[in-house]
């Protein structure tokens, strides 16, 4: 879901408090994205095309660094003058900036993208249009290519740490960070309300008046409350199972699966996949 409000919301604070946002990938996030394409650049060469679903900077920088042609598409415009900021290689002359859909990326040719990464990006796809986004980035693929992108994700098993007591138990005690705090509440602790497993969407609306309705009842100091709604939204994000998400990544190539975030308490929901792009076209 494009959801250009939201995203102008987010790119209006942004650019307000002059903040990192909160959803930009983490530095460890960044270290796995930045190994996988020197093993890729090392084996296959530099300068290839790297597109990036999103304004992400900071793997458009990776790509940048590492020698490749860039395309960054998001339909936002707003966004991309929020990441300015996020910017670190100073030289851009090799990116060129699309504000465009990734359903059709028609100013990329066939088989022209070497690499492919994105940041949440697929969780902003409605699950009703991610088989035309799957063929979508196969079109733009070729044999080789290589895709790394980090999915929130559904966690496999019960994670009972994450229930809304024990997380904040856990903060309380400053065994995790706000970070995580956040995180095992928004992806994971309302789910049972805010998640709807027909469309596989992930309602961020229901997860804040869940933790809005917390604060009323007592349960949620005034600061927890305040941080926790610094980062509200109305985001509607599509969010698998990992059974799911492998089966349908495996329809362009070979799938490895990477738990992101190794230091990260909150690690089990989010993952990074790997794709190698396999069959030869007709
Ligand atoms: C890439 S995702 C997640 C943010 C990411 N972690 C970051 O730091 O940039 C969010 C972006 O996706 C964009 N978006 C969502 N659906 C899109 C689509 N179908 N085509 C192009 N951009 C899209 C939104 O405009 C928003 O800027």
């Amino acid at each position: 879901m494009k959801q250009p409000d939201v995203w102008a919301q987010f790119a209006r604070t942004i650019m307000t408090t002059g903040k990192r946002p909160h959803f930009a990938p983490s530095e460890e996030i960044v270290v796995i994205m930045r190994e996988r394409l020197a093993a890729f650049v090392a084996e296959r060469g530099s300068g290839c095309l790297a597109v990036i679903l999103g304004a992400t900077p900071e793997l458009a920088d990776i790509a940048l660094a590492a020698g490749c042609r860039v395309v960054r598409i998001d339909s936002n415009p707003a966004m991309f003058e929020a990441a300015a900021g996020r910017q670190a290689v100073a030289d851009r002359t090799r990116e060129t900036i699309l504000i465009g859909d990734w359903l059709r990326m028609e100013e990329i040719r066939d088989g022209e993208a070497g690499i492919v990464f994105g940041d949440s990006s697929l969780n902003n796809v409605r699950h009703g249009d991610m088989s035309q986004q799957l063929a979508e980035l196969a079109r733009i693929t070729r044999p080789g290519s290589m895709l790394a992108l980090r999915q929130i994700m559904l966690p496999e098993q019960p994670q009972p740490d994450y229930d809304f007591a024990a997380a904040l138990a856990a903060f309380r005690a400053g065994r995790i960070t706000a970070d995580d705090f956040h995180r095992r509440l928004r992806f994971y602790a309302f789910n049972a309300g805010a998640y709807d497993p027909v469309l596989r969407i992930l309602d961020a609306s229901r997860v804040f008046a869940e933790i809005r309705r917390k604060h009323e009842e007592g349960s949620l100091t005034e600061d927890e409350f305040a941080f926790l709604m610094t980062r509200r939204s109305e985001i509607r994000h599509t969010v698998y199972g990992m059974a799911e998400q492998q089966r349908l990544f495996k329809s362009l190539g070979t799938c490895e699966t990477i738990p992101a975030g190794l230091a990260d308490s909150a690690r089990d929901l989010f993952k990074i996949f790997v794709i190698r792009v396999g069959q030869e076209r007709p």
